[in-house]
């Protein structure tokens, strides 16, 4: 039996890779790892926790001697490393905990691949998932592909591109064989409602303002998480040794636009007048330093792997925000303690 240690997975992301590699390879044996931050969520993979092939282990890729001796008594051949603080504003706020977990994190994760590999490394994989905002901002024109420069711009992205390198460097340094992904913004349902889709939805059930930072003009390329899945699935199993993929749906939105059209859907679901939600728009001041456009070239990955989004984007936020309305036990658990404060730090003084 494969045994594959997925990092991260009671994320939002990790949390639908686990899903799906527990179910659709039970020859696979999946040891979930996570320290559970406020974003690790265990009631996320409820339905496949008693699978006879999964795992979880609480811990912290922060502890090196905790990490080394993981690898050594179940000796992984695979891992998925998905763990990271994942949020530009707690980020600007607070940039350090982003290097520990981010950039020393994933280098404990490397150091024992590497320690417990030695030469041994056929059937044996590293693959990082990473984010296309280490690319940098766009401008109104261009798009990013894998030969793009680094150009991070935020403590996330700069953590982010950090870890991407040290990474790259075990490959061509020590021959240990990795394979590395930049993936577009994702949505879908167990996202924290922190990020911008999640925080809307639910500021429109409970009728709060919508913020908005600066005109509402940043783009970005929104992929349905399942379809992020698929990829790194397709990633994992035929990726090539030492390259890296582009992900992305070719879905551009501006976020303003992605916010009215978000309203409609949740009016109609909620059977209010048409602009009721809209009137909850509010313009506050901007994200320190924020990224004006992103856009992910993803040709390499549909013409290698044959991997393309399987959803419209219509069909994604319908099928998201139909999960947060059905969930709205998991939304009320994760909005109550901690996230009124961040809140309220976050968002008071800024209109
Ligand atoms: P998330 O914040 O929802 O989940 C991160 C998970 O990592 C949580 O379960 C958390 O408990 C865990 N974690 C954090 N620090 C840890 C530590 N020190 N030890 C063990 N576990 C720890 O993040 P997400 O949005 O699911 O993102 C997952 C990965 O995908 C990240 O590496 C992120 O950079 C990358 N990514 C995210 C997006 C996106 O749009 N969300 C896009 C591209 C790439
Ligand atoms: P976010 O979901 O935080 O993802 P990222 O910053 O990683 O792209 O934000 C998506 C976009 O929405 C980004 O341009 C910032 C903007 N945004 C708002 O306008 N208001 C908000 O309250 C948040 C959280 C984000």
């Amino acid at each position: 039996m494969k045994k594959i240690l997925i990092t991260g997975g009671a994320g939002f992301i990790g949390s639908h890779v686990v899903r799906m590699f527990v179910s659709k390879y039970p020859e696979y044996q999946i040891y979930n790892l996570d320290c559970l931050t406020y974003a690790g969520n265990l009631e996320n993979l409820k339905d496949i926790e008693n699978s006879s092939n999964y795992v979880f282990i609480k811990g912290d890729i922060k502890d090196s001697e905790f990490i080394l001796t993981l690898f050594e008594k179940h000796q992984f051949s695979g891992v998925i490393h998905l763990a990271a603080e994942s949020h530009v504003d707690r980020s600007i706020a607070n940039p350090m905990e982003f290097v520990l977990t981010n950039v020393i994190g994933t280098v404990n994760l490397l150091n024992a691949a590497r320690w417990i590999w030695k030469e041994n490394t056929t059937d044996k994989l590293f693959y990082h998932v990473s984010t296309d905002e280490v690319y940098g901002s766009l401008g109104d024109d261009g798009i990013f592909t894998e030969e793009t420069s680094y150009d991070p711009r935020s403590p996330y992205s700069a953590s982010k591109a950090s870890s991407d390198h040290f990474v790259r460097a075990y490959y061509h340094t020590y021959k240990l064989p990795v394979v590395l992904s930049n993936c577009s913004n994702n949505y879908g349902p167990n996202q924290f409602p922190e990020k911008l889709i999640p925080l809307c939805i639910n500021n429109i059930i409970n009728n709060n303002p919508l913020p908005v930072y600066g005109k509402g003009e940043n783009i970005r390329d929104w992929l349905y998480v399942v379809d992020h899945a698929r990829a790194i699935d397709a990633i994992f199993n035929k990726g090539k040794i030492g390259e890296t993929y582009n992900i992305g749906g070719h879905n551009e939105w501006k976020n303003i636009d992605l916010i009215r059209v978000l309203c409609a859907i949740m009016d109609n679901k909620l059977e209010r007048d048409f602009g009721t939600s809209e009137k909850l728009i509010t313009f506050v001041s901007d994200r320190a330093g924020h990224d004006l456009r992103y856009a992910i070239d993803a040709t390499k990955i549909k013409e290698e792997l044959g991997w393309l989004p399987s959803l419209q984007f219509e069909e994604g936020l319908v099928k998201t925000v139909e999960w947060y309305l059905q969930n709205e036990d998991w939304l009320k658990n994760v909005t109550s303690g901690s996230y009124q404060k961040y809140y309220h730090k976050q968002y008071t003084n800024r209109q």
